[in-house]
């Protein structure tokens, strides 16, 4: 496995000041990739200030080209310079009614547009306490796994993110992420993908204080930030959690 990945999540936040000085303060230690992932106005800014991070977007369409109104293609991405792009956050998928399967074709769109989709994938309150923690994460991997195929499921990151734990100051606890990362990996393994090559990153309020204890498990490698990564001494303690 490679060095972990370190991914912020802007979400709807920014502007061009704010950002100055946010992208101002990130460096990325040695030994840790980290990336940015910035709504769609802010790309050529984050592009032009970023020096040895990795650009990316929250969104992608699964559509390339043609009269599809507010969308923006991977090959617009690509063109900004983005590495990365987030598909399938719980965010979408909750407030903008994306299903399970247009989530697989936009991580194929971002795979054909030559960009590494980040796809999140996890499991809300009630199906927790229902015990479906892996039903849910076997619904939505397969999803994508159709679409894509064994082989191109074997170069996505995916994100486990609790629905429970985003924004909530409530992170998984270390044994909850290592149980289901490691589920996730073998889930990947039974159906053939090349799993130890890929990367499953934990999200869900991951702060400085509790980023080195979730880094630091067996099938965890890296994260992806919400609110702390808005902050840049944060984001940084984090990323160098990751080292
Ligand atoms: O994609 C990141 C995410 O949803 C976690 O957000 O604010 O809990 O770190 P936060």
């Amino acid at each position: 496995m490679s060095n972990k990945l370190v991914a912020g999540n802007w979400k709807l936040n920014g502007s061009l000041a704010e950002n100055k000085v946010l992208l101002d303060g990130l460096q990325s230690p040695d030994g840790v990739e980290v990336a940015v992932c910035v709504p769609y106005p802010y790309l050529a800014q984050a592009g032009l200030l970023l020096k040895g991070i990795a650009l990316g977007a929250q969104d992608v369409s699964e559509y390339d080209r043609g009269a599809y109104t507010g969308e923006v293609s991977a090959s617009m991405l690509a063109e900004f310079g983005c590495h990365y792009v987030i598909v399938g956050h719980s965010e979408r998928r909750a407030l903008f009614a994306e299903s399970d399967a247009a989530i697989g074709r936009k991580a194929a769109a971002a795979l054909s547009g030559r960009l590494v989709p980040i796809v999140c994938i996890g499991e809300t309150l009630d199906e927790r306490e229902a015990g479906q923690v892996m039903a849910v994460v076997g619904r939505q991997l397969a999803a994508v796994l159709d679409v894509l195929g064994v082989e191109a499921m074997g170069q996505v990151v995916l994100a486990y993110e609790p629905v429970w734990a985003i924004g909530t100051g409530r992170s998984a606890s270390a044994d909850q992420v290592a149980e289901v990362h490691g589920l996730i990996r073998a889930w990947l393994r039974d159906q053939g993908v090349a799993a130890d090559g890929v990367r499953i990153l934990y999200g869900g309020s991951v702060k400085p204080g509790n980023a080195a204890e979730l880094f630091a498990l067996a099938d965890v490698d890296g994260g992806l930030i919400g609110g702390a990564s808005l902050v840049a001494e944060d984001f940084m303690s984090i990323c160098r959690a990751a080292v």
